[in-house]
């Protein structure tokens, strides 16, 4: 049997984590897989994060499963943190899933159950992870423009033409806030638009929201799905808490669905829990049980507040400052585009072979699409990297 196997695809971001691990030179960069590192290079335990754990440590008195779909405190922290006040608590089915990714596909395998035919349009570029999950799935799928290549901004008019050949009942993928690969986000008004757009045209949201709090804070960031969330019929909303609440290998993921009508929800959060059973049983909890008590807390969730600020406002300075260095080098302003991104990402609009002209003569190392992860950098590299920059043609 195991001859029939066929060689996969390697993952081009966590491929690019291998190749940066087994590289000798010592001023190397990282700038590949998405997450968060500090000055030092570190990914810290957030502190509320590791208070939590000790509390937990002393009070949990069992490792017995929670429901199928997870803990209805996490449901109703996460439901908050990214909906606030838009839907009441009977409007949203919910069930806890191993990280964003595990939202993502328990999403895709309910639109599969229940509209099979329906495609599923996503944003050129994404995460490349979407498709490939969704080819697996073996679910029509199809893009719409979103990145402006000249602007490195939003190719709004392009999105909105393509996705008007879109059919009524398909599904259009959206990322929350924080664009990944991009780092280019919608305005608030742009989000009206497309609410409405999407509205007039039946085509059902489905919102991948994986760095709340990265961008322009909790709120702004959340301003996407929660206008979705209050104009749409029904959404679905895969949210992960790897990024902000920094649980990277915890896998504390929330799938929620979202209907204007209370009385679908009891549907829908069966079937939820039923997708969990098929996939995986009942989901892991630590890390939402952690999530769910800094959320609970005063006193953790207003440290947990302070320290994912800072989080943001470093990495918003680390774009000023490699903007800056770049409009020093080039004596032009065609990368100030990187202080005007938002979340974790921008793309570079490097060709591959620039990429790998930085990696070769810098060490530098950044998805071969050119995004870079802005949380790589600090001081010290960002001169090194914008030299590289220089130094390729960009
Ligand atoms: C990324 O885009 O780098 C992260 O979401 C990590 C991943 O799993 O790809």
């Amino acid at each position: 049997m195991f001859e029939a196997l066929k060689t996969q695809p390697a993952d081009k971001i966590l491929s690019l984590m291998t190749a940066f691990r087994d590289d000798p030179r010592e001023d190397k960069v990282d700038l590949g897989v998405g997450v968060y590192k500090n000055a030092e290079g570190q990914t810290p335990i957030m502190r509320a994060v590791k208070a939590a754990e000790q509390k937990l440590w002393q009070v949990e008195d069992t490792k017995s499963y929670t429901g199928l779909a997870g803990d209805a405190g996490y449901h109703d922290a996460l439901r908050s943190l990214i909906l606030n006040d838009t839907v009441s608590k009977d409007q949203v089915a919910a069930a806890a899933t191993p990280g964003g990714t595990g939202a993502i596909r328990q999403g895709l395998e309910l639109i599969r159950m229940a509209a099979p035919k329906a495609t599923v349009w996503l944003s050129a570029p994404t995460w490349p992870n979407h498709p490939s999950i969704i080819k697996y799935l073996g679910m029509p799928m199809a893009e719409y423009r979103y990145f402006d290549a000249e602007t490195r901004g939003v190719d709004f008019g392009g999105m909105l033409t393509d996705l008007d050949t879109a059919k009524p009942g398909d599904v259009v993928l959206l990322h929350g806030c924080c664009h990944n690969p991009t780092g280019a986000n919608l305005t608030a008004s742009q989000w009206q638009e497309v609410a409405d757009f999407l509205k007039a045209k039946q085509l059902i949201p489905f919102v991948d929201i994986a760095y709340q709090g990265f961008g322009d804070g909790l709120d702004a960031d959340a301003f996407g799905p929660r206008h979705l969330a209050k104009t749409q019929p029904e959404m679905l909303i895969a949210a992960s808490c790897s990024k902000n609440f920094g649980v990277y290998r915890e896998r504390a993921g929330l799938l929620m669905a979202v209907s204007q009508d209370p009385a679908k929800t009891p549907l829908n959060q069966g079937t939820v829990a039923f997708l969990n059973r098929q996939n995986y049983s009942f989901p892991p909890d630590h890390g939402a049980r952690l999530v769910t008590m800094v959320l609970n807390d005063e006193a953790l969730r207003a440290d947990w507040l302070t320290e994912l600020e800072g989080i943001r406002t470093g990495m918003l300075t680390l774009r000023q400052t490699l903007a800056d260095a770049l409009r020093q080098r080039t004596n032009s302003d065609r990368f100030d585009f990187i202080a005007q991104h938002r979340g974790m990402f921008s793309r570079l609009g490097a060709t591959e072979a620039q990429v790998e002209q930085m990696r070769q003569s810098h060490g530098i190392y950044m998805v071969s699409d050119s995004r870079l992860n802005i949380a790589g950098l600090n001081a010290q590299s960002v001169p090194i990297l914008a030299d590289a920059i220089v130094a390729a043609g960009v």
